[in-house]
């Protein structure tokens, strides 16, 4: 059963465990990994998906690599695991918690003075940073439950859960805690096209964690809304800027849009570690993926031969469509330039 108690990725006698997010939801099938390589495979190939997972990931892969090294020296050590952070950081560019994860371990790591020491320093950070995901979670789910009201029957996009995090989740974090407050809510699961992370990872995980959720292809978003099936929107992010626009997963911003539209309030739930406080929103770069995921479902050819296909995997919601972002930090409301630099000063 897929609840908050089910751990996505995990740390264990020096290997990485994961669910193996491909096979969901027709089997749940765990992975092992003691190679960084592989972890870098299954960030690509979506064995492992969502930020805050991947960003996990990421220190796990580390790890493994510190214990895959052979140095004798600080310096050695430290030159391989440059060498592991480069494989991991180039498999997926638009979510900044990627980066983040890879920069935290570096940093700890350069503190440390014998081989030994830095070792040790990199595998307790990456499992501290594990479970430390699950609490800002459960915090932010807290911290957004407030913004729900009894009989909501909330839309989501993508999966922002628990299989998007270590465990409980961003977005679904915030519904969780919602009904843990005492609110009975529904849930709205748009299918997510192409890799269909909300047919086959949101409702799974929402079904069997006892929700009512109902499935709707992303082409009835604006049918929910027009005929008052859904009163609220949330969703994660893969990284916001200080401007508050946020990327998240292709379609996103169609939802909210629609939602402006029927004035319903779209939320954003996210840690600060998805926060991007550097770059300008022009410059993050949005994944472009293999058009076969375009041109077919699973193994079923769904367009003709040789047709060309534009596939990016997020897109960008400008902060005028956004009603609050909901982090471990409190709820940032417009201007969020102001509001989002008040969360890093209370930090
Ligand atoms: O391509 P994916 O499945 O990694 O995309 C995931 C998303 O877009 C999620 O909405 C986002 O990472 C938030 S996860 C808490």
């Amino acid at each position: 059963m897929i609840d908050s108690s089910l751990r996505t990725v995990e740390w264990k006698d020096n290997k990485v465990i994961m669910i193996d997010q491909t096979k969901l939801p027709n089997q749940l099938v765990f992975v092992e990994y003691t190679d960084y390589n592989q972890v870098a495979d299954a960030i690509r190939t979506l064995v492992v998906r969502g930020a805050p997972a991947i960003g996990v990931s990421g220190a796990f892969g580390l790890a493994l690599a510190s214990l895959q090294s052979k140095a004798t020296t600080k310096e050695q050590l430290i030159s391989d695991l440059e060498k592991a952070r480069k494989i991991l950081y180039e498999t997926r560019p638009t979510a900044v918690n990627l980066k983040w994860g890879l920069d935290k371990i570096m940093n700890i790591a350069n503190s440390g003075n014998t081989v030994e020491q830095i070792k040790q320093l990199v595998i307790n950070e990456s499992k501290n940073m594990a479970e430390d995901d699950i609490q800002i979670n459960k915090t932010m789910g807290k911290n957004g439950s407030v913004l729900f009201d009894n009989n909501d029957t909330i839309m989501t996009h993508c999966n922002a859960g628990a299989l998007a995090t270590v465990a409980y989740g961003t977005a679904l974090g915030v519904i969780r805690a919602t009904r843990e407050s005492g609110k009975n809510v529904k849930v709205i699961a748009t299918e997510t096209r192409p890799i269909q992370q909300g047919s086959r990872l949101t409702a799974f995980e929402l079904k069997h964690d006892g929700f009512d959720v109902s499935l709707i292809p992303d082409t009835a978003v604006g049918y929910s809304m027009a005929n008052g099936l859904v009163n609220k929107v949330v969703v994660g992010a893969d990284r916001i800027v200080r401007t508050g626009h946020v990327f998240n997963k292709i379609g996103t911003y169609q939802v909210a849009t629609m939602a402006k539209q029927h004035k319903i309030p779209f939320y954003v739930a996210a840690p600060l570690s998805t926060f991007d406080m550097i770059s300008d929103a022009k410059d993050v770069i949005i994944e472009m993926r293999k058009g076969t995921e375009v041109t077919g479902i699973g193994d079923k050819k769904t367009a003709p031969d040789d047709i060309n296909v534009i596939n990016p995997a997020f897109d960008m919601t400008p902060p005028e469509l956004i009603s609050g972002i909901i982090t471990e930090k409190g709820v940032a409301k417009p201007p969020y330039e102001e509001s989002i630099k008040k969360l890093f000063e209370a930090n």
